[in-house]
């Protein structure tokens, strides 16, 4: 067979009938002048954006610097080497990295957040999947933290309810008996010294928040059982989140579809995550349970929100914002032990608020002025929940540091940077000293603390009312009982009985 003149006898019936489709002759320059405008106007829009984002200069024309490498990574992992050598290249200046594709504008000072929020905190979109990208979307890419806008508002409706201070409060009691069943334990996961014992808290630190806040949001279903399966889950989902920060191809969707393995993990999560609350959610139903995951869930009966929403934001609470609190108390404890007047002093204000009322203890927890809440804050500043906080963009086309920065900018704030500059925080920066919070006023500090967020959206965390009530409980409950001593160049912490 000629397959030359196959070919031929193809392209003319192809001929034929491209000749039978024929537009009549008016219509077809018009169509073609569409479709070029169209092609015009995104080719236009995709170079303007490639543009806005490459030239950020300031008011002489001057770029703005930027770091070289892709911090993508190193913006978890090595968080210090990006602050420094940020600093080295643009001293106080904001300065750009490089997240993949995208580019994220660093802020480092109170002045930079300020002008920041100024005038729009309401209206700062997120970047999608907060530059994460594929396989990040399918595990928290719906959760309240990455979204913002309509979205935002709808989720938080139905899930500020459950976090507010009176709810949190509500908690108190269990909180309290799991915490003293935790405080029992200790001594099983040290080494005897003399009456009591040392340990590298961070061990047991670390799943104590996890346990309370999951207490707290299943409420009268929650079982041992129950948490048995949380931990199980939690061992799976940190591979996950290994593979979403280290394995950069599965951001790309094609990687997604081949690399197999990470796609089984995945649907294994995700469909065990959805099993788990569903059950919950059901069982409440069914025995008539008071159940917070389960009165959130009406919003996704009432079609507002997505199951997706609820289940990526159920992940974020429990997996992604519980690790944050449990460095917390690690390093609430660390400094506590190497300050032991600081201790002594709390342990006496504890004292007196109790034998002031015995029996409830919630005035001394919401009080702001107490050396309790300074402690915590005076943590926090040392120990913000994200080294770099999560990218949100620009509105509006702002002046920030002296930069013209376009709109729908990506911006991310070096929290440690800001939480220990001395010209905000004094020369004694560097040391814990939570009395600071006495001379200034949280007021003040608005711009200058990450904290449950920052500047205008200083309390934007959903669980800081749960944390709080966490951290202090939790420090009252021990000092109660311990004196805590630091061990010489060893990160172990010595727990003395106090006398009765
Ligand atoms: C009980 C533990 C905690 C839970 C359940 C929790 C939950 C959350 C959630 C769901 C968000 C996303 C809020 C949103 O964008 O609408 C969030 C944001 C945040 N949380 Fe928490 N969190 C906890 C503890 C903490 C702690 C201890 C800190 C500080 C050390 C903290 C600091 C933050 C910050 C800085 C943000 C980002 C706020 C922003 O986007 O401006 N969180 N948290």
């Amino acid at each position: 067979m000629d397959l030359a003149s196959m070919d031929y006898d193809f392209n003319s019936t192809k001929q034929q009938f491209l000749s039978h489709q024929r537009p009549p002759p008016t219509a077809r320059p018009s169509v073609l002048i569409a479709i070029t405008l169209v092609v015009l106007v995104l080719v236009k829009k995709v170079l303007a954006n490639k543009r806005a984002q490459r030239k950020i200069v300031d008011t002489y024309g001057c770029p703005i610097r930027e770091l070289p490498m892709d911090t993508r990574v190193m913006k978890f992992a090595m968080s210090q080497q990006i602050s420094e050598q940020g600093k080295a290249v643009a001293g106080d200046a904001p300065f750009m990295i490089r997240n993949g594709r995208s580019r994220e504008l660093v802020l480092t000072k109170p002045d930079h957040i300020r002008s920041f929020y100024k005038g729009d905190m309401k209206h700062h979109p997120k970047p999608p999947y907060l530059n994460m990208g594929e396989y990040f979307k399918r595990i928290l890419g719906h959760a309240v933290g990455a979204i913002s806008g309509e979205r935002w508002s709808m989720i938080r409706r139905y899930f500020d309810p459950e976090f507010s201070f009176h709810v949190a409060r509500q908690s108190g009691d269990q909180f309290k008996s799991i915490i003293a069943q935790w405080v029992k334990d200790l001594p099983r996961y040290g080494v005897p010294v003399g009456r009591g014992f040392k340990l590298e808290v961070q061990g047991p630190c670390r799943f104590l928040p996890f346990q309370l806040v999951s207490q707290h949001i299943y409420g009268q279903v929650f079982s041992e059982k129950l948490f048995d399966d949380l931990l199980s889950l939690n061992t799976l989902h940190e591979v996950i989140l290994f593979d979403v920060i280290l394995n950069t191809r599965l951001t790309s969707k094609i990687w997604n579809w081949f690399d197999r393995s990470a796609t089984r993990r995945m649907n294994e999560f995700n469909s065990k995550w959805k099993k788990f609350n569903m059950d919950i959610v059901n069982t409440a139903r069914r025995e008539n349970l008071n159940c917070p995951a389960e009165r959130i869930f009406s919003g996704v009966d009432k079609n507002e929100m997505k199951v997706e929403e609820f289940l990526h934001t159920l992940d974020e609470i429990l997996f992604a914002n519980v690790d944050v609190s449990s460095a917390l108390l690690n390093t609430l404890f660390q400094h506590l032990a190497a300050n032991p007047t600081i201790q002594q002093n709390l342990r006496e204000e504890i004292a007196l608020y109790k034998s002031q009322d015995p029996n409830d203890q919630s005035q001394y927890m919401s009080k702001t002025d107490t050396l309790l809440n300074f402690v915590v804050m005076e943590g926090m500043r040392f120990s913000p929940a994200f080294a770099f906080s999560l990218p949100e963009c620009t509105s509006t086309a702002k002046e920030i540091g002296g930069y013209h920065i376009p709109a729908n900018t990506p911006v991310v704030i070096d929290a440690k940077r800001l939480n220990g500059d001395p010209d905000s925080w004094g020369k004694d920066s560097d040391e814990f000293r939570p009395e600071r919070f006495h001379e200034l006023p949280i007021s003040k500090t608005r711009c200058q603390f990450m904290r449950f967020g920052v500047g205008a959206a200083s309390g934007r965390c959903l669980g800081k009312n749960v944390a709080d009530l966490i951290f202090k409980l939790t420090l009252m409950t021990v000092l109660e009982q311990f004196s805590l001593h630091a061990v010489e160049d060893n990160p172990e912490i010595e727990f003395r009985p106090l006398e009765a």
